[in-house]
C-alpha cells in the first residue's frame, strides 16, 4: 500500500520523483521521502504527512541528483513519523519498500548481534541493513541483494540505492507489484504503470521473486532462481498512465460521473450487440459447473454478493461469496469442479490473491474480474474478465464497483442461457435491458442535487443505518461502507428483514435510516419496515423509483427517486444515489475525500 518510484537518468530527478509520488499518493500518504546520489554519495529528504510537506523540505534543501528513488508511505511497522519515513538507510544502502517482512524481528536480532544499531521501528530498515551486511561480506551489489532476498519472509517491492554507485538502482518484488520503465537514455522503476506513466509507456512487469539492476540505458532482470529473465516490454495505453480530475473537485466525484461510460465500455465487452446475446470470453462451461466461489474484500466483496443474487436467481447456479481474509485461513471445503472468481479493482489485494491461490492449489479453475489487467491476479488466473472503467484513483471505489456488477450481470445472463434457464428471446430481452443501463445510471447521477440536500442533514448524524432487501441488501452494505470510509460517520448496512432482530433498538430521532427500495418484489416488505422505523421516530431517507414513490407510506423525511428500471439492473441504477450521498456528506464535513485517513487504494499487505 505504499508507492515506489526510481529514476536512473542523465537529468535532474527531483521534480519527476515528486510528480510520480503525487500520482502514487492514492497508495498511501502517511509520509514521503526521496533519496539520490549527489557527488557519489546518497542524500535523503523525508517528511511526515502529505507530499506537500516533502516539497517544502526540498525547497529549502534541493536534491541535485540524476539517480534517485522516492516513496509515499502507508504505515504498517512504526508510526507515520519522519524517522520511520522511507527511504531508509543502513550503511551504504538506502531503500524504499512496499510490503511487510514477517521475519524482520529475527533478522534485526541477528544483525544487532553483529553489532548493528537501528534508527527506526521499520521492517524496511532491516532490509537495508541486511543488504549492507551482505555487501560487507564482499559480495557485489546484485549478489548482496540476492543473498538478502533469500533471507526475507513476507511481501516486498523495493528500490535500492548503493552509496558510490551513481548509475544503478536495484529492485525486487515478491507479493507487491513492481514495474520497470524503459525511457530514452533513462530507466525507471515503479509500483505500477501510473508511477512511471508520465515518463514512458514502455513497461516490463516483474514477476514474483524477480530482482533487477537498472542503469540509465538497460535493465538486467533475474528470476527467483537467479536465472536471467528478460520480461516482455509492453506498451501501456497512455490514458492508463496519465489521469487527472478534469473539471471535478475530487477523483471520486469524477469517477462517480464516469460510471455511465465505464459501464458502457464494460458491458460492450460482454455482450454481442448484433445478436443481443451475452458473451463471456474464456470458454467457461457454465452448464457443467457445480458452483462458483467468489473471493474478495471490501467493495469488491459486496459486488460479489450482488453477483450471487443475480447468478443464483437467473442461472440457478450456486454461488458462494466470502471475505478473502476469512476464507484463506478457515480451510474451506472445496471441489475442483467449481470455478473460483477473484473480484478486485487493483488485482493486488493480498488477501484476495492468497484466497485465489488457495483455490488454485486445490485444482479449481480460476477467473478474476479486475480493473488492472496487468496485475498479479490477472497474470495468475485462467480467465481474465476486465472491467473497462479506466484507472480508479479515489480510494473509495465507485466506477469499478458498478463495472464489476456489469460483468457479473452479463455472466448471470450467459450462465442462465447455457444452463437452459432462459430461452434465446429472454436472453435477448435481458441483454437489451443491460445495454440500457448506462443511460439510466446517468439519469440516476442527475439526482445529485436532491442527494446533496439530504447530505447536509446526514452529515450531522453520529450513526446511520442502511437497510435493503434482496439485491438492495448488498447495496445497503455498500452505502454504509462508502459513508464510513470517506466521512468517518459510523454506518451499518443491514438486511431490512433483520431490523426487528436487534438493530431496531438503534432507531430514534437522531439516527437517519436510509432505506433502499425500488418497486420490486420486495417492496411491500421494505415499505412495512419503513413504517416500523417511522413509528419509532426514525428519520427515513427513502431511495426508490417513481412507482415506489407512489406506493410508499407517507412520512419519510426525504424521498430520492431513481429512474424506473428492470430488476436486473436495479443495483447498477441504485448505486449512484448512495455513492453521491457519501460523497456529499464527506464534502459537507470537509473530509479528505480522495485520500481518507488510515486508508489506501490497494491493500497489498495482510
Ligand atoms: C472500497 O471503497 C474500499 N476502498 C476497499 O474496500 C476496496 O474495495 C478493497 O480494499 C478491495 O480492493 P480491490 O478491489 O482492489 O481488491
Amino acid at each position: 500500500m505504499c508507492g515506489i518510484i526510481g529514476i536512473v537518468g542523465v537529468h535532474s530527478v527531483q521534480e519527476r520523483l515528486i510528480d510520480s509520488l503525487k500520482r502514487l499518493e492514492y497508495r498511501g500518504y502517511d509520509s514521503a521521502g526521496v533519496a539520490g546520489i549527489v557527488d557519489g554519495h546518497v542524500q535523503r529528504r523525508r517528511a511526515a504527512g502529505k507530499i506537500r510537506a516533502l516539497e517544502a523540505v526540498l525547497v529549502a534543501d534541493p536534491l541535485n541528483a540524476t539517480v534517485g528513488i522516492g516513496h509515499t508511505r502507508w504505515a504498517t511497522h512504526g508510526a507515520p513519523t519522519t524517522r520511520n519515513a522511507h527511504p531508509q538507510t543502513a550503511g551504504r544502502v538506502t531503500l524504499v519498500h512496499n510490503g511487510i517482512i514477517e521475519n524482520y524481528a529475527d533478522l534485526r536480532d541477528m544483525l544487532k548481534a553483529e553489532g548493528r544499531t537501528f534508527e527506526s521501528e521499520t521492517d524496511t530498515e532491516v532490509i537495508a541493513a541486511l543488504i549492507d551486511f551482505e555487501l560487507g561480506s564482499g559480495k557485489p551489489p546484485l549478489g548482496a541483494l540476492k543473498a538478502a532476498l533469500d533471507q526475507l519472509r513476507g511481501a516486498y517491492a523495493i528500490g535500492v540505492l548503493i552509496d558510490g554507485e551513481d548509475d544503478l538502482i536495484l529492485g525486487a518484488r515478491k507479493g507487491s507489484p513492481l514495474v520497470v520503465g524503459y525511457g530514452d537514455g533513462e530507466m525507471f522503476l515503479g509500483s505500477d504503470a501510473l508511477a512511471v506513466g508520465p515518463f514512458t509507456n514502455r513497461i516490463a512487469y516483474l514477476e514474483e521473486g524477480d530482482y533487477v539492476a537498472i542503469d540509465h540505458k538497460s535493465a538486467k532482470i533475474f528470476d527467483r532462481n537467479g536465472a536471467a529473465a528478460p520480461r516482455p516490454v509492453r506498451t501501456v495505453a497512455a490514458s492508463a498512465a496519465l489521469v487527472d480530475k478534469g473539471n471535478y473537485r475530487h477523483f471520486m466525484e469524477k469517477e462517480i460521473h464516469d460510471q455511465p461510460e465505464g459501464c458502457q465500455r464494460t458491458i460492450a465487452a460482454y455482450v454481442d450487440t448484433l445478436t443481443e446475446r451475452a458473451a463471456m470470453p474464456g470458454g467457461v462451461d457454465f452448464a457443467n459447473l457445480s458452483r462458483i466461489q467468489i473471493v474478495a474484500c471490501g467493495t469488491s466483496y459486496i459486488a460479489g454478493l450482488l453477483g450471487k443474487y443475480l447468478i443464483e436467481h437467473l442461472a440457478d447456479l450456486p454461488v458462494d461469496v466470502e471475505i478473502a481474509s476469512e476464507f484463506r485461513y478457515r480451510q474451506p471445503a472445496l471441489r475442483a469442479d467449481a470455478l473460483v472468481i477473484a473480484m478486485s479493482q487493483s488485482g493486488e489485494t493480498a488477501d484476495t490473491l492468497a484466497a485465489l491461490r488457495y483455490c488454485q492449489a486445490r485444482g479449481m479453475p480460476s477467473a478474476c474480474v479486475v480493473n488492472a489487467i496487468e496485475s498479479t491476479m490477472a497474470r495468475e488466473v485462467d480467465v481474465v474478465w476486465p472491467i473497462h472503467c479506466g484507472p480508479e484513483i479515489g480510494v473509495a471505489s465507485t466506477k469499478a464497483f458498478t463495472a464489476q456488477i456489469s460483468v457479473l450481470t452479463a455472466l448471470a445472463v450467459a450462465a442462465a442461457r447455457a444452463r437452459g434457464r432462459v430461452d434465446s428471446a429472454e436472453e435477448q430481452r435481458l441483454v437489451r435491458v443491460l445495454l440500457g443501463a448506462p443511460r439510466l445510471i446517468a439519469e440516476s447521477i442527475d439526482l445529485e442535487d436532491a442527494v446533496k440536500a439530504v447530505a447536509v442533514e446526514i452529515s450531522k448524524a453520529r450513526d446511520v443505518l442502511y437497510l435493503g432487501r434482496g439485491p438492495m441488501y448488498p447495496l445497503a452494505l455498500e452505502g454504509a461502507l462508502k459513508l464510513k470510509e470517506i466521512s468517518y460517520i459510523h454506518a451499518e448496512g443491514y438486511a431490512a428483514g433483520e431490523l426487528k432482530h436487534g438493530p431496531i433498538a438503534l432507531v430514534d430521532e437522531q439516527t437517519p435510516i436510509v432505506i433502499l427500495a425500488p418497486f420490486d418484489s420486495y417492496f411491500e416488505k421494505s415499505a412495512s419496515n419503513m413504517s416500523e422505523v417511522m413509528a419509532r421516530g426514525g428519520q427515513v431517507v427513502f431511495i426508490t423509483d417513481p412507482e415506489g414513490q407512489r406506493h410508499a407510506p407517507a412520512g419519510a423525511r426525504v424521498v430520492v427517486t431513481a429512474p424506473q428500471c428492470d430488476p436486473l439492473i436495479a443495483p447498477l441504477v441504485m448505486a449512484a444515489p448512495i455513492q453521491l450521498l457519501a460523497y456529499y456528506v464527506a464534502v459537507q464535513k470537509g473530509a479528505d475525500v480522495d485520500q481518507p485517513r488510515n486508508l489506501a487504494k490497494s491493500v497489498t499487505v495482510e
